[in-house]
């Protein structure tokens, strides 16, 4: 059937893939027909993505993304892939004169350093083919104040989006294209539990012109696009999906 937007045969590793966005990723990418690798650190969460995934070729590795051995080992388990979702991060509230450096490298390790080296580790080792897509799971947060408190998790962002822009042109050579997606709010186990009451959060979604915040699909669609050779000529670009916030 004409499927540009297809993943059949594709090999994709998803990182952060036993919750929220990369799990929805994951289940979506082996209804598109991928092969996929999933990884995180909770063992019983990752095998309950693992039987909720399309398909008997998919494959689950724990890992702890901010420890090089484990990050290593990840890697020695793949034998090669086409497509890289780096979704693996976490979020933190902290007012400015809040911020010390040791929260700095708290979130940096995660969701700046981690996904970088795998990304760096995976390329060293040639294990990405010819044509192959990476996709970071960034955040409006890096682009602008979308809520106080949230300047350690923005500049994590930011650092993402603009390391993706210099991957994407080194490696260009190789036809492999590195975009971002940049999701606003979107309901999973990140913005939940909290010090933001629901009352908060009804007021913060009348904000979006489409009067919600985003699912995991919302943005596991847009991932999928990214992946997909519908995206062949699409490289170094940030894909918002924010129900309209940032307009
Ligand atoms: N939800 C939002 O509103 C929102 C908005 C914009 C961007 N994002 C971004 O979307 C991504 C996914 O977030 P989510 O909302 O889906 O959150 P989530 O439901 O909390 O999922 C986070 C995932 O990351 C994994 N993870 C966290 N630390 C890890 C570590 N040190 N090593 C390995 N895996 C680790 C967790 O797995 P384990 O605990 O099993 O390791 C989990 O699978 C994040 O990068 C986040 O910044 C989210």
């Amino acid at each position: 059937m004409y499927n540009p937007f297809s993943l059949e045969g594709k090999n994709i590793l998803i990182t952060g893939a036993s919750s929220g966005i990369g799990q929805e990723t994951a289940i979506q990418c082996s209804k598109m027909g991928a092969n996929v690798i999933i990884t995180a650190r909770n063992e019983e969460r990752l095998k309950e993505t693992l039987s909720m995934l399309n398909g008997v070729s998919n494959k689950m590795v724990l890992a702890e993304l901010t420890n090089q051995e484990e990050l290593e080992n990840l890697v020695e388990h793949i034998e090669y892939i086409d497509g890289l979702v780096l979704c693996a991060g976490k979020g933190m509230t902290s007012p400015f004169p809040f911020s010390t450096r040791e929260k700095y490298d708290e979130i940096f390790n995660v969701n700046f350093f981690a996904p970088v080296e795998l990304l760096r580790l995976l390329v060293k080792k040639k294990k990405l083919q010819k044509c192959s897509s990476v996709v970071f799971v960034s955040s409006i947060g890096g682009n602008v104040s979308f809520s106080l408190g949230n300047g350690v998790y923005g500049a994590s962002k930011a650092a993402i989006d603009s390391t993706m822009k210099f991957c994407a042109r080194e490696l260009a050579p190789k036809k492999i294209r590195v975009n971002t997606v940049n999701p606003g709010m979107v309901n999973t186990k990140l913005i939940q539990g909290g010090a933001i009451s629901d009352e908060q959060y009804k007021l913060d979604m009348e904000k979006y012109p489409l009067k919600r915040y985003g699912e995991p699909q919302d943005i596991a669609y847009g991932i999928i696009y990214l992946l997909s050779d519908a995206s062949a000529w699409v490289t170094g670009h940030s894909l918002v999906i924010d129900g309209g916030v940032t307009i």
